[in-house]
């Protein structure tokens, strides 16, 4: 497979990376995953417009515009043949003498491949298992950082407790997973945590938002605690990779009727709708 580094597309073996890139060391670096369906970039310019964003909160300058960057992803994805699969990108600071503080100078590096996954579909059929973790991440989650030990040991955790996904919270109030966002069902309304510092603002997050206004369904983007959660009528999660994804227990107790509930599977049906 042919992988993108700056703007050469190289193959694997020839790839070399400082030791002492800033990523590898610090996770000074943002990145962004993109689903491919049917050899398409599924809002890749959704994935761009916040690629830009995180690098510039940390004050990252990417060196070419967007839509050269989009034309090298859509290469990318040509060149290996990806017909479902996703695209990882990355840009980091770039390497420089290890000092906490930016190098006088230095030229970010990006790094983006492929990879062929097929979509979790018995999964999103028979729904999920999450676990409630403890947030103690950082608060800038909306920067889609490469710092992600906060999510890593959440969802290791999880993963031991024998769950797909760690519910985060932080105190009582219920914020995103360790790599999706979550959604509660109750009388028809979905409530979800709104956009701000606490949370990644996910594409998928944002394609639900947009989905549910064209299918009438009122949305609250309005936080919601862990007792909040066990009572609602439907539970379900979203991301790149995940879709949109039903929670049918969180730590043991089932949510609603302990199965993929309505609205949940009524918004997977026009999700899949959207792909074509
Ligand atoms: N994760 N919140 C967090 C913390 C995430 O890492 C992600 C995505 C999301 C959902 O965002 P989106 O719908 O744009 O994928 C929410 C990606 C897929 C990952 O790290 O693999």
């Amino acid at each position: 497979d042919w992988i993108l580094h700056n703007e050469e597309f190289i193959r694997e073996e020839e790839l070399n990376i400082s030791k002492e890139d800033r990523g590898y060391q610090f996770g000074d670096g943002i990145y962004e995953v993109v689903r491919v369906y049917e050899g398409n970039l599924f809002t890749a310019e959704e994935h761009i417009d916040r690629f830009y964003e995180s690098a510039e909160k940390i004050k990252i300058v990417i060196p070419y515009t967007k839509d050269v960057f989009h034309k090298m992803l859509y290469d990318l994805v040509e060149m290996n043949d990806i017909n479902n699969g996703q695209v990882y990108v990355q840009i980091t600071r770039g390497h420089a003498l290890r000092q906490h503080h930016f190098p006088e100078s230095t030229s970010p590096v990006v790094v983006a491949y492929t990879k062929t996954v097929e979509r979790p579909l018995e999964l999103m059929r028979n729904g999920a298992k999450g676990a409630f973790i403890e947030d103690v991440r950082w608060l800038r989650c909306d920067i889609k950082s490469l710092n992600l030990l906060g999510n890593v040991m959440a969802k290791q955790e999880a993963h031991e407790k024998g769950s797909f996904e760690a519910i985060l919270h932080r105190g009582e109030v219920v914020t995103e997973g360790s790599s999706s966002n979550m959604y509660g069902v109750k009388d028809g309304i979905i409530y979800t945590h709104p956009a701000t510092n606490l949370i990644l603002n996910g594409i998928t997050r944002r394609v639900i938002l947009q989905l549910s206004q064209n299918l009438g369904i009122e949305v609250q983007e309005m936080a919601f605690t862990k007792a909040q959660a066990l009572e609602m009528d439907e539970f379900f999660m979203s991301s790149t990779t995940a879709e949109i994804m039903p929670i049918t227990e969180i730590d043991g107790n089932p949510i609603g009727q302990g199965i993929p509930g309505e609205l949940t599977k009524n918004l997977q049906q026009a999700f899949e709708a959207n792909l074509k």
